[in-house]
């Protein structure tokens, strides 16, 4: 046993907590720090000596155990106690004056409305819960109503109080639900790529990205090496404390310590919130950090209450969205890439240029002809242009920065990955290698086929398949199954454990519904959505396989240039071999079509456990094409549980209450019957 310690040391360590949680709260949320960074390292220093010596006055809230705690399995998820809504959007200023005219009539008033307007910070939506001060739970927004519970990550955040400062005039609630998002400002951002790309990692493409990866990191001591931020901007239940104002409430949660950007326009007219969205796009590529527009909020909590929300968003907030931006950077050269259905795109090689956010240094540009019509050379000053997630395109050529060394582009007559002579079909503008065998189009089908909207096998990244491809490992995508760990240790930068993985992911993807399954396959014309008609319309994979073509071109939605298409596949002999291997490897399919409503019409499900034939997502998937319900919680409603390996409380849960519990087995015999 330790002997008592000196109250001197202990009246030590409580000053350095004091005073690191005082300097945290100036540097972060005063953005008016008193100290140097240095004099805070020190103490910091200084403290972690003495709890390292003292080990009995460790705290779980000391500004020491910012460092990350040991690496989870997975994330616990959580309900939020209000549901974390997402905006509706404005793209011009008709849409904010069509909101302020609704909030009117909703309100039943002629009056000015009081407006908060904030920028819309780039990030990841946080919701922390403090309890008697003290933090207790972080989660991400998930889908809203259940997030993930990332508490040890947030904790890594220094702009994150661990404890509530106490000095605020509106002491501190039992409890306080506070929601703010979490990001990386522009400068962390290049140099968290810088030092990525000196350890071989691959980049992030955005501050957005990387906040998010850092975010869902199971070891927290990643997490706490990633420069993450936070401004917070609402809260869901608070306890104990009543505002008249979003305004109102935001100054107290500063004064609680936590940090709120600065740049808020807090009680402004409709009018001076146009003007600020005006001023936000000005300043919007000086700022140190991304936004991707304005929030817009009704001030008066009242107000606030009687708009209500809908189940999607608050009526009382609106966000007003940046239009897509455009940049010029230089064309440094094109590259032509073959896709899986050896379509042969140009691409063009960017400088690397900030856009909206993103780094962009790649841009399609479709095919010769548009090539052609836009006049672009290699070597030309272009106008890029990014709008959402969709992929850069080259919006024109800035001619008048032409120096005359600028070179015209020709499409290969020959495919670059087989050498096989290229043909451009009539009416069509891209050209094509029409060899069977060509490894670029080999590859890219493979890849198409291991997708997340197809057979969806994780760890099979584009590497790996190029390698395994020009290794010979894989001929076609029905080798896949035939992977074992072996052979994929034996590849680059593939680990015993990554191999391992990998061959549970194939194994896991084995049972597929019927419109991934034909939408993997990679059929020209044959998309998602055509994918899903043509499984709702047949009942099985044979009866498409031998059907005319009439009866495809009866099926709504499906003309005669996809049916042709469709025919076609199925016709030729080798792909009716892969097809066979594909089954004689064990894949197994779950057919939607059966029935109008599905069989499990009404039906309840919960999953518990480890399923080993497929994935959670897999198998809730399957039961909603047939029209089953599939739940979280066991309770009287719940018609059948599926318990796999390790299943816990849920299945308990349903022998107390009586339900039919199935196994793994039981339910692939439910789901093919
Ligand atoms: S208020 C109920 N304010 O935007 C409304 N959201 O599309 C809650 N966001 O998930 C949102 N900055 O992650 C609000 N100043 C701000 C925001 C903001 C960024 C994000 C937030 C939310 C998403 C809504």
């Amino acid at each position: 046993m330790p002997g008592p310690i000196d109250p001197a040391i202990v009246a030590e360590v409580e000053r350095l907590r004091k005073a690191l949680h005082h300097h945290n709260y100036r540097y972060y949320v005063l953005d008016d720090p008193e100290i140097s960074d240095a004099e805070y390292d020190r103490m910091m220093q200084e403290l972690k000596q003495l709890e390292e010596n003292y080990p009995q006055l460790a705290s779980p809230d000391s500004p020491t155990t910012r460092v990350g705690a040991p690496p989870l399995s997975r994330f616990d998820t959580v309900s939020h106690s209000l549901p974390m809504l997402s905006l509706d959007n404005a793209f011009n200023d008709d849409d904010i004056l069509e909101f302020d005219r609704r909030v009117k009539r909703q309100l039943n008033r002629e009056e000015e409305i009081v407006y908060t307007a904030e920028p819309k910070m780039d990030g990841v939506a946080v919701e922390l819960v403090y309890e008697n001060g003290r933090l207790v739970t972080a989660s991400t927004r998930g889908d809203g109503v259940t997030g993930e519970v990332i508490t040890a990550n947030v904790r890594t955040i220094g702009a994150v109080p661990l404890m509530m400062q106490t000095e605020g005039p509106a002491g501190i609630p039992d409890r306080l639900e506070v929601r703010g998002e979490v990001f990386i400002g522009i400068e962390a951002f290049k140099e968290l790529n810088r030092r990525r790309i000196r350890n071989e990692l691959p980049p992030f493409a955005n501050p957005r990205n990387a906040a998010a990866g850092s975010l869902r990191q199971l070891d927290s001591r990643i997490t706490a090496r990633r420069p993450l931020d936070v401004y917070f901007y609402g809260v869901g239940i608070i306890t104990d404390v009543v505002f008249e104002s979003h305004w109102q409430l935001l100054q107290a949660l500063k004064n609680w310590g936590f940090p709120i950007n600065p740049l808020i326009r807090p009680q402004v007219t409709i009018g001076e919130v146009l003007e600020f969205y005006r001023q936000l796009s000005r300043r919007r590529g000086q700022l140190p950090y991304d936004i991707d527009g304005m929030v817009v909020k009704v001030d008066s909590l009242a107000f606030q209450q009687q708009l209500g929300s809908t189940t999607r968003s608050p009526r009382w907030a609106i966000a007003y969205k940046f239009a897509a931006i455009q940049e010029t950077t230089v064309l440094e050269n094109i590259e032509v890439q073959v896709g899986r259905t050896g379509v042969l795109t140009p691409v063009a090689h960017l400088r690397p240029i900030r856009v909206g956010g993103a780094m962009v240094s790649r841009a399609t540009l479709h095919n010769e002809d548009e090539i052609e019509k836009k006049d672009i050379r290699i070597g030309d000053t272009v106008l890029v242009q990014r709008a959402g997630d969709v992929i850069p395109e080259v919006v024109k050529v800035i001619t008048s920065m032409r120096s005359g060394t600028e070179r015209k582009f020709y499409m290969p007559k020959t495919c670059p990955a087989c050498g096989t002579g290229v043909v451009r079909f009539e009416d069509e503008a891209g050209v094509y290698c029409i060899n069977a065998d060509c490894p670029a189009q080999l590859k890219e089908r493979i890849k198409h086929f291991a997708s997340k909207g197809a057979f969806d096998i994780d760890g099979l990244g584009d590497k790996l398949v190029d390698q395994l491809v020009d290794r010979g490992m894989l001929k076609s995508y029905a080798d896949l199954f035939k992977l074992d760990k072996v052979g994929l240790a034996a590849m680059e930068r593939m680990g015993d454990k990554s191999a391992d993985n990998l061959v549970h992911a194939i194994e896991g993807s084995r049972t597929i519904t019927f419109s991934r399954f034909l939408y993997a396959l990679g059929i020209r014309h044959v998309g998602e959505h055509v994918a899903r008609l043509l499984a709702k319309h047949f009942e099985s994979l044979p009866e498409l396989m031998s059907c005319e073509k009439e009866e495809l071109e009866d099926i709504p939605g499906i003309g005669s240039t996809i049916a042709d298409s469709v025919i076609h596949f199925f016709n030729r002999e080798e792909n009716r071999r892969t097809i066979e291997r594909i089954f004689d490897s064990g894949v197994r399919i779950v057919y939607e079509a059966a029935g109008d409503q599905g069989n499990f019409f009404g039906k309840t499900f919960v999953l518990t456990g480890t399923l080993k034939t497929m994935t959670r997502r897999q198998a809730k998937e399957a039961l909603e094409n047939a029209g089953a319900r599939v739940s979280s919680a066991v309770s009287r409603n719940t018609d059948f549980v599926v318990a796999g390996d390790a299943p816990g409380s849920k299945l308990e849960k349903a022998r107390q209450l009586g339900v039919t519990v199935i196994d793994e087995a039981g339910l692939q015999e439910l789901l093919s019957s």
